[in-house]
């Protein structure tokens, strides 16, 4: 199977912003650990990160017809994004999403995501590994 991971706002700054929540690991080591991942379960990963909500839908349309799966950290727009909301609703690619922090454990706004009524599932709270555990939930 092929995979697009795609990962929203703040993201790229994994590793550097809130440690304490996020961890110390970049963007970029967490990606090396997903396709290594994927490798090794004969699979393949792309990734795709932008600050942009219109971007981030952009890459939802486009991955229709051509990953079996998409893995999506929308980051905050997670709990506001109508668009990226429609987006995945207007694919047929199943989109698991994906939340390194515990967002039930955190302030009140983050309990609210706009995205999960329209994605096959969640998962969240595992750190990097929710990445791997989502991907894992196409082929288990
Ligand atoms: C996050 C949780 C969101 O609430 C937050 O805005 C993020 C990261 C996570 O991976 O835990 O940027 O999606």
């Amino acid at each position: 199977m092929k995979f697009l991971v795609i990962n929203g706002v703040n993201l790229n700054l994994t590793g550097r912003r809130e440690q304490g929540v996020y961890g110390t690991e970049t963007l970029e080591e967490i990606q090396c650990e997903i396709v290594a991942f994927a490798r090794a379960h004969g699979h393949e990963a792309d990734f795709f990160q932008s600050n942009l909500e219109g971007e981030l839908c952009t890459a939802i349309q486009n991955a229709e017809g051509v990953y079996d799966g998409v893995v999506l950290n929308a980051g905050a727009y997670t709990h506001y994004s109508y668009a990226i909301r429609d987006a995945i609703a207007s694919v047929t690619v199943p989109v698991v999403e994906v939340h390194m922090s515990n967002v039930f454990a955190r302030e009140e706004f983050r309990k609210k995501s706009v995205l999960t009524e329209v994605c096959r599932g969640e998962v969240l709270g595992f750190g990097k590994k929710s990445y791997l555990l989502a991907m894992e939930s196409f082929w288990l």
